[in-house]
């Protein structure tokens, strides 16, 4: 599939069907995009919960009882369900982690290059913390990326996918104990196959014209 067929494709799918589960050799590349997301300074501040039981799909549910019912049953019709973290502080120890891992894949070839990444990471994490005051969301921010990383990915392996912000983010921090891992839910992805009848796949996408959008210098 071509990118421009896969962005006038993929579309907010309403309703799933719960026979067709993914095959494993194309869900273990949505993982792999999962990974494989840019960060910015590479800090990859998220964590993912993933259902693909009856079971974690009811959990996650948890999450969608009284105010956010209308997407339940996208979460239970759905072949594989994604619960996108963050985290919620940047630590030393997960700094650390970090930068070791760097280490280990190759990617500083002098001791000073690894200690300009350490401290460049570190001025950024400083500056939302002191100045900016908005760490936790700096780190949400990530965690969107990622989630745009995912349905495009998705739309290219030819799956159907629905993001959803309509989720109690307290219950299911709760639910999965987030908070004592320094995690926060943040919003989750239904992805599978949609149903023939879904009625948002037969409306046309309607988005602004570029000309509303763009300013060329
Ligand atoms: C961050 C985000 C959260 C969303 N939350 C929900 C949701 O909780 N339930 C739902 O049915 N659709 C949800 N949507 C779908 C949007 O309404 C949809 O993406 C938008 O109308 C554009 O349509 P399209 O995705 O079909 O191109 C969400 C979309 C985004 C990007």
């Amino acid at each position: 599939m071509n990118l421009i067929n896969a962005l006038e494709t993929r579309y907010s799918t309403k309703a799933f069907d719960s026979h067709k589960i993914i095959p494993e050799e194309i869900w273990s590349q949505v993982e792999a995009a999962l990974r494989l997301s840019p960060s910015s300074t590479n800090a990859q501040p998220w964590h993912f919960i993933i259902a693909s039981t009856t079971e974690g799909k009811k959990r996650l549910t948890k999450g969608t009882e009284g105010l956010y019912a209308f997407n339940s049953q996208k979460i239970l019709d759905a072949s594989h369900v994604v619960l996108f973290c963050s985290r919620t502080d940047m630590d030393e120890d997960f700094l650390h982690h970090i930068l070791e891992k760097e280490d280990k894949d190759g990617r500083y070839a002098t001791p000073e290059l690894k200690e300009m990444m350490d401290g460049g990471r570190k001025m950024f994490v400083n500056l939302h913390i002191n100045e900016f005051k908005d760490l936790p969301h700096w780190l949400e921010k990530q965690v969107y990326l990622n989630i745009g990383n995912s349905l495009l990915s998705a739309a290219v392996l030819g799956l159907d996918a629905l993001p959803m912000e309509g989720i109690d983010i307290e219950v299911l921090n709760k639910e999965f104990n987030l908070k004592e891992q320094k995690l926060t839910a943040v919003a989750a992805v239904s992805f599978g196959y949609k149903t023939e009848d879904d009625f948002n796949a037969k409306i046309p996408k309607s988005r602004l014209e570029m000309t509303d959008l763009v300013t060329r210098i």
